[in-house]
């Protein structure tokens, strides 16, 4: 048998959430779809910083005589400027992710892109903005492109998205190792996963979003293998499916050593995903002998599955210390484990030592349906606890 210790007691606990991230960049500007930018660098860009830009630049192609980067620069916006009225949508697009490894850009999108190529795979910096009237412009992969992909890391790359939808990608809508920001956007039906964040330190921020039908082999809507952590508020996780794995909405598998760093879904609803292992929801896991934290504020499972499985709603795989905290509901929402084995919560042995604790503020709640990997080696404290289970701040 397991070590089930489930009780009532208090001790210490909680936190905070490193800090957050927002991309530079504003200025002024019109027109259909305009770049703005700031006038001048960015506050802290060191010299060692520019000089890199430059190298970079160099290696990928931009010019090949010694030149400052503001004279560059002016050489490039000019082009822009007269090449601007020509280019499509798309085009559009793409300039502002090639702009962006110089510079902080916002992009205001005020019509839809429908992708007719895989968009370049760099960005650096930006902040892409929907400006439709009534509604949000939509991104599309037109079934048959991943949208964005990067091959840098945090923290010189960061993408926002912000009142868009991003939807219909083939091979992942946002992938890559960059700081991830979405603001009441919408990831539809994106195969390959929605937000994939890999290895390193980025984290991912998501406000105000809906995440719905999207689909991979495992963590449709957001999949994070980096150490960064993130915080999810005010957001809807629906129909997405892991096709062959675990977590059918989120898959979080910490592969670094930074444990600093916390998950925190706060008013989150997760409703009917489904995975064909493990977590219908969430399935979170670590790679090495260090916990991590996981954090759930406000937060209702209903009707998630996992179809072959444990875990209905959730499973933690090895190292996880998880809050429910108040305003949480995880029991009684219908959520379905193969074999009943965990309807709500599934506690898991993994290849690594596996220790598990499990709080609920107030209570443990009446009729969970929680599943233990019957192995001695498999530590798990289910209690009651509240002390410190408020919104960690970021
Ligand atoms: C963006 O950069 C890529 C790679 O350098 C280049 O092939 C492409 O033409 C650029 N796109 C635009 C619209 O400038
Ligand atoms: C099980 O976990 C608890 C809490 O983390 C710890 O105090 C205890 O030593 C562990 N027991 C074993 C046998 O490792």
């Amino acid at each position: 048998m397991a070590k089930l210790r489930v009780g009532s007691e208090a001790s210490g606990g909680g936190g905070n959430v490193g800090g957050g991230g927002n991309v530079g960049g504003g200025g002024n500007g019109g027109g259909a779809m305009h770049l703005k930018r700031k006038q001048q660098e960015r506050r802290g860009l060191s010299l060692s910083v520019i000089a890199a830009l430059i190298v970079l630049s160099l290696q990928l192609g931009y010019g090949g005589q010694t030149v400052t980067a503001s004279s560059r620069r002016h050489n490039r916006d000019r082009r822009y400027l007269a090449a601007g009225g020509a280019l499509t949508a798309e085009q559009r697009l793409e300039k502002a992710l090639n702009e962006s490894l110089e510079r902080a850009v916002v992009l205001q999108l005020t019509e839809d892109v429908v992708l007719t190529k895989a968009l370049t795979q760099f960005w650096g910096r930006i902040h892409i903005k929907g400006a439709c009237a009534g509604r949000r412009c939509a991104i599309d992969g037109a079934r048959k492109f991943p949208i964005f992909d990067s091959l840098r890391v945090a923290p010189d790359c960061h993408l926002t998205l912000e009142n868009v939808v991003v939807q219909n990608a083939k091979g992942g809508a946002v992938r890559g190792k960059c700081d991830v920001r979405a603001i009441k956007t919408h990831f539809l039906n994106n195969d390959g996963g929605a937000i994939g964040i890999h290895l390193g330190l980025a984290r991912w921020d998501v406000e105000g979003c809906l995440f719905e039908g999207n689909f991979a082999s495992h963590g449709a809507a957001i999949y994070s293998s980096s150490s960064g952590g993130g915080k999810v508020v005010d957001t809807v996780f629906r129909k997405n499916r892991a096709t062959h794995a675990n977590g059918g909405a989120v898959y979080i598998d910490d592969r670094g050593y930074e444990t600093r760093h916390f998950r925190v879904f706060d008013r989150v609803t997760f409703d009917s995903n489904t995975a064909k292992e493990s977590g219908g929801a969430v399935f979170m896991t670590a790679f090495n002998f260090d916990t991590r934290t996981i954090f759930f504020l406000a937060t209702t499972f209903k009707g998630n599955s996992a179809t072959t499985g444990y875990g209905g709603a959730v499973a933690f795989e090895s190292l996880v210390y998880a809050r429910f905290c108040k305003g949480s509901t995880i029991a009684g929402g219908g959520n379905k484990a193969g074999a009943g084995k965990g309807n709500d919560l599934a506690l898991l042995k993994s290849q690594y030592y596996p220790s598990h604790t499990v709080e609920f503020c107030p209570n443990i709640p009446s009729g969970l349906s929680l599943y233990v990997t019957p192995d001695p080696n498999v530590n798990v404290t289910v209690k009651a606890h509240c002390n410190g289970c408020t919104p960690p701040s970021s």
